[in-house]
């Protein structure tokens, strides 16, 4: 296994047979590869290796007290993981691929390393839609751990180059498919004791969750449903100055609608398109070199609601 600190040459692929074919070679001897999916790019090894998973936390240095998430090419594969429930049946047919987590029961025998769950008696699984994350579940024919590709705490990688900026020479293999389509991490849903809980907010809004299934949907509970949801989760170097009108000092803004900014969001003001940009933009202004960064309001309506959530946790100091 890589140790945190050591240099390993990190290869840039672009997504195709070759880039699949290397990466379902590395996950097979028990390492870990970048691979786009429709949220974040994700860091993803064979769930059933705890060595491989033990690689993954080693790369991002992350705490081991944070479950990772699994993904699986379908419903099939996640049920022989994980107990449902109807709503997560429904859930799961209404929103499955696509950027929705479901943290449920774990099925006794599910050959899935313990530290991928941290000991919890759930596990979150996902079925993403992304082609090439669905290649290398079907070349592995493994279920694979896959959290963002970042170091803990810093900014989620939506490019193959933020990727690299954070982890190149502590992984060997990122595939490259250009900018990730929704550019902000998987709703997470619980379907626990017959109870449906939102433990994240993103893409999938909570009311499209209940207006789906006809009841309404409980928020997270104190701390431990979401071991992972870390104040200062997505903290830039940089102190980040939330609801600016304008830049003071020699602050970069990031705009939205009508605060134009030093870059924006979305000058029109739409949310699907800001929640795309957001960590891009975050990225860019942590390399401005300027002396902090000052984002402008977002609403706190629908995808506005998942946004500001990342934007709080990054305006938490590291
Ligand atoms: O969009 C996404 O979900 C991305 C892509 C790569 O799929 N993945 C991602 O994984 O965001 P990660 O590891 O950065 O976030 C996992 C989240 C953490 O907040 C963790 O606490 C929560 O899922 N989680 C995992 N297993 C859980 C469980 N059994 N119970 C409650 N929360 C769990
Ligand atoms: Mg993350």
């Amino acid at each position: 296994m890589t140790a945190p600190n050591a240099s390993i040459p990190t290869v840039r692929l672009p997504y195709g047979t070759a880039a699949i074919a290397a990466a379902a070679e590395v996950i097979g001897r028990g390492g870990c590869v970048a691979v786009p999916t429709e949220t974040v790019y994700g860091l993803a090894a064979d769930a059933t290796d705890s060595r491989a998973v033990a690689g993954i936390y080693a790369a991002k240095g992350r705490p081991d007290f944070n479950p990772l998430i699994v993904h699986v090419p379908d419903r099939a594969a996640a049920e022989a993981l994980a107990v449902f429930d109807d709503a997560a049946r429904r859930l799961a047919d209404a929103c499955w691929p696509g950027p929705l987590t479901l943290v449920l029961p774990i099925r006794e025998g599910s050959g899935i390393a313990s530290l991928v769950t941290a000991g919890l008696a759930t596990i979150a699984l996902r079925v993403p839609a992304h082609d090439a994350m669905q290649a290398l579940l079907r070349a592995t024919g493994r279920p694979l751990a896959a959290p963002s590709a970042n170091a803990s705490g810093s900014i989620s990688p939506t490019r193959a180059e933020h990727v690299l900026r954070s982890l190149g020479g502590r992984i060997p293999l990122v595939i490259d498919d250009g900018p990730t389509a929704r550019g902000i991490e998987s709703t997470i849903i619980a379907c626990v004791g017959g109870q449906v809980r939102q433990l994240r907010p993103g893409p999938i809004a909570r009311e499209d969750i209940a207006n789906l299934l006809g009841c309404a949907v409980g928020g997270a509970g104190a701390g431990i449903e979401a071991p992972g949801q870390l104040a200062s989760h997505y903290a830039p170097s940089r102190p980040v100055r939330l609801e600016a009108m304008a830049a003071r000092d020699d602050e970069w803004l990031i705009g939205f609608g009508p605060v134009a900014g030093d870059a924006t969001l979305s000058a029109d003001g739409d949310l699907v398109e800001a929640a795309a940009r957001l960590f891009d933009a975050l990225h860019v202004a942590d390399m401005a070199e300027r002396s902090g960064i000052a984002v402008a309001p977002v609403p706190d309506t629908g995808l506005g609601v998942a946004i500001n959530d990342r934007l709080r946790r990054a305006a938490v100091p590291g």
